[in-house]
């Protein structure tokens, strides 16, 4: 297939390039890179430096690339951010969306896959969590991320759109041959903040929080590794049917609580770690993780890796190659 990748220079964009082009698809990337790396491009991908809210530009690319689909990474994902500067959040994600989808309706382009959160379920009545919960986000992220959702619904319904949207859980780990990984500035992430510690660029990891009502009092989370993220967007687009809207929890089904994810961390790089409870942040659901069986039953998928260990074998991996992350690579 021909295909667009919006947001291809990102962390789960790239490792979904690779594994596209892996496949034999044909992969033309849309990135401004305000995020994004050029390093983390594949190189048998092409790109292009811009905006997904450039009609323009958007009107040039699609007549003459003539896309099969669209893979839709391209979005700001700092729930903290989106709480203080909601607007920037709605203009980009939101406003941005509908001008892609727009372009997608007017050029007759009908299949695609978009980058969804389970943030869309905000705290959810229980665990795991499967699809049809209320969705009752709790942050503007994930509210944007809905609206987006609502939107490929609709057009379903109103065009003949065929979307298909991920809830992913969290995206974890790196790829497996220590190619690409994940580089946020700044960083906010857990795994990602803890290998700083274990490689000494942080005195301590805090703990946010540890009287949460879980079995050791910390946040349980559901760490679905990157590629298999990759693995189900490609089922996902060659598998998608226009004028059908569909939607899958995408991760282990396996909960892992903060102070779990520490200790696995300790034992795959052999540092001490240290660990500092502090406050709560603010927003943190106790916990979440996913009930997968749907996208298992219907797209023959599931997560390959099951044990936290291994995935953060594989992020070590390439944080110890890359203690500055793509920064060596786009100045060397
Ligand atoms: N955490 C810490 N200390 C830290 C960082 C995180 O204890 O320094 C805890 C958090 O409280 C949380 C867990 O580690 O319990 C994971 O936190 P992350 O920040 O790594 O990820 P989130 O669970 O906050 O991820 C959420 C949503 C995703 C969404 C993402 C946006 O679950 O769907 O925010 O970045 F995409």
């Amino acid at each position: 297939m021909r295909l667009l990748v919006t947001g291809g220079a990102g962390y789960v964009g790239s490792h979904c390039v690779r594994e596209l082009v892996r496949a034999g698809h044909e992969v033309v990337v849309l990135d401004d890179f305000s995020a994004g790396h050029r390093a983390a491009i594949d190189s048998n991908a092409r790109w292009v430096d811009g905006d997904i809210a450039d009609r323009a530009l958007l009107d040039s690319l699609f007549p003459v690339e003539g896309f099969d689909g669209v893979l839709h990474f391209a979005a700001f994902l700092d729930v903290g951010e989106s709480v203080r500067e909601p607007l920037k959040y709605f203009r980009n994600n939101v406003a941005g969306s509908v001008v892609l989808l727009e372009a997608m309706r007017d050029h007759g382009v009908r299949r695609l896959v978009f980058s969804s959160t389970c943030a869309t379920y905000g705290v959810p009545p229980g665990v795991p969590i499967v699809e049809d919960m209320p969705q009752v986000p709790i942050n503007p992220y994930g509210r944007t991320k809905l609206a987006i959702e609502w939107a490929l619904r609709d057009s379903a319904a109103a065009w003949g759109l065929g979307a298909c949207a991920l809830r992913y859980f969290n995206a974890a780990g790196a790829a497996s041959d220590g190619a690409i990984g994940e580089d946020h500035h700044p960083e906010s992430h857990l795994i990602p903040l803890v290998l700083q510690v274990a490689l000494g660029q942080r005195p301590h990891i805090g703990i946010f929080g540890d009287d949460y009502p879980t079995p050791d009092g910390t946040c349980i989370r559901d760490y679905i590794h990157v590629e298999d993220l990759a693995a189900i967007h490609r089922i996902a687009i060659e598998s998608q049917p226009p004028g059908l809207f569909r939607a899958y929890n995408v991760g282990t089904g396996v909960g892992c609580s903060v102070r779990e994810v520490i200790d696995a961390a300790r034992q795959v790089t052999g540092h001490p770690i240290p660990a500092v409870v502090s406050p709560r942040r603010e927003g943190d659901p106790p916990q979440l993780f996913a009930d997968p069986s749907k996208a298992k039953r219907e797209l023959g998928w599931q997560a390959k890796f099951r044990d936290i260990r291994t995935v953060l074998q594989t992020a070590w991996r390439w944080h110890q190659a890359h203690p500055r992350g793509y920064r060596e690579a786009a100045e060397g």
